[in-house]
């Protein structure tokens, strides 16, 4: 083991074992929260990578621009079916890098510049050290953007958020004999040990009545309490307009199952995924499943009515995310959007995350990222470029050593 493997976590288990021999066992989410955000050991609050190739898991804006440009075709569907208001303002809460907003200014700026000329870019952001790297990353877009610390109210525009909620510290449960217990979090014997106990809410258990299901006596189950308020927050600060929520989760009928025993719980430490959230804390990210069904219904307790909910390969695919692949004549370009389609598209990874379209004192509207997809099309559009790279003898020409007529914007292409 190298030195640096030895201390791994260590600040944040002596600062949990002191507040433990302080307080008593912790409960399970507020071990996450300090795992995720304490101000100088949590996982998102220290320096350094977290999503993105180089980090330990990756996000669709880290994968390619191309999602963010899809994003900002929906964008400018929603300001058109509200009749083109000015101000726009688009609302990030949690924008990691920087690269989803980055990617959408960049579409608007070059694309559609009227949208851009209405757009203002809101960005809220829990970890100071990404805040700063997303003041890097949009420099160019300075009379566009900035940061708010909370959530702004009387919003004309659209809520944008990418895997927010699935970063949300949860309460765990169980059911014992028959009753609802939560999980504690106890130092014993120099180690993080799980106990159960009697809930510290009463929230938990109207939850499970509300929806009246259950996965099943010794199952373990998360309740992300922290989402259902926030959810609330976005319906009360929407004064007309739409909400774009990416996540990992299910509806609730397909979360609180038997056969899903520990829950959705997961760590990810260098693309690892595991089940022991107790490894290296602070060091290593924490995410469960979002309750889809319960959110839903935490936005429309305040207005905010679903359009629908699909998956993301569906909605990309319904954007037309393959349409531009024909016209990518530069090789380089076309194998990264073409690898970055395949990523984000994959049924067993970034294409499963689900896609929730709510909107708020907006006409009825079909927006087209909720259409039914044309994937065979999508497949034609993967092919024909196939074909036209052939065609156009794009990888000979490069073997040669020259580069193919006809470049695209470059700016387009990279993050
Ligand atoms: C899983 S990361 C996703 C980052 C980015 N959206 C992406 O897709 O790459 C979750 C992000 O949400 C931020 N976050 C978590 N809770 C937050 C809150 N209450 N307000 C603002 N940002 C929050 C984290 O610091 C982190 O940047």
């Amino acid at each position: 083991m190298t030195p640096d493997l030895l201390g791994e976590g260590q600040e944040l288990l002596a600062h949990i074992q002191g507040l433990v021999a302080r307080e008593g066992p912790i409960t399970f989410r507020r071990f996450m929260a300090l795992a995720l955000y304490h101000p100088h050991y949590g996982y998102y609050t220290r320096p350094g990578a977290r999503m993105g190739r180089e980090g330990d898991y990756v996000t669709s804006p880290e994968v390619h621009p191309v999602f963010g440009y899809a994003v900002a075709e929906q964008v400018l569907e929603m300001w058109e079916a509200m009749g083109r208001p000015r101000p726009f303002t688009l609302v990030e809460p949690g924008a990691g890098t920087g690269a989803l907003a980055q990617a959408v200014l960049r579409w608007a700026r070059q694309r559609a510049s009227e949208l851009y000329d209405s757009l203002r870019y809101v960005l809220l952001e829990a970890s100071p050290h990404l805040r700063d790297r997303q003041r890097q990353a949009l420099a160019a877009y300075e009379d566009r953007v900035s940061w708010r610390r909370s959530l702004p109210r009387g919003i004309v525009g659209c809520f944008l958020q990418n895997e927010l909620f699935d970063s949300f510290p949860v309460h765990r449960v169980a059911v014992e004999g028959g009753a609802l217990r939560e999980v504690y979090v106890d130092f014993r014997e120099g180690r993080l040990q799980e106990l159960l106990g009697a809930p510290s809410t009463p929230r938990l258990a109207a939850y499970f009545r509300r929806l009246g299901i259950w996965s099943g006596e010794g199952c373990r189950a998360e309740v992300n309490l922290a989402a259902l308020d926030f959810m609330a927050r976005i319906a009360r600060a929407l004064e007309r307009g739409f909400a774009l929520t990416f996540d990992y989760g299910y509806e609730a009928q397909q979360i609180f199952v038997p056969w899903r025993r520990e829950g959705t719980l997961m760590a990810f430490y260098r693309h690892n995924p595991s089940h022991d959230p107790y490894a290296r804390p602070g060091r290593q990210d924490l995410t469960s499943h979002v309750d889809f069904t319960s959110l839903i219904e935490a936005g429309r307790r305040h207005g905010l009515e679903p359009l629908g909910l699909t998956t993301q390969a569906r909605f990309l695919s319904a954007l037309g995310i393959g349409q531009e692949m024909a016209q990518e004549e530069d090789l380089e370009g076309y194998y990264a959007r073409r690898r970055a389609l395949v990523e984000l598209l994959d049924p067993a990874s970034l294409g499963r995350i689900k896609v929730l379209l709510q909107a708020k004192g907006v006409a009825r509207v079909s927006l087209r990222g909720l259409e039914e997809s044309n994937e065979v099309a999508l497949q034609e559009a993967l092919c024909h470029s196939e074909r036209s790279e052939e065609s156009t003898g794009a990888q000979s020409e490069l073997r040669e050593g020259s580069q193919p007529a006809g470049q695209p914007d470059p700016s387009l292409l990279s993050g």
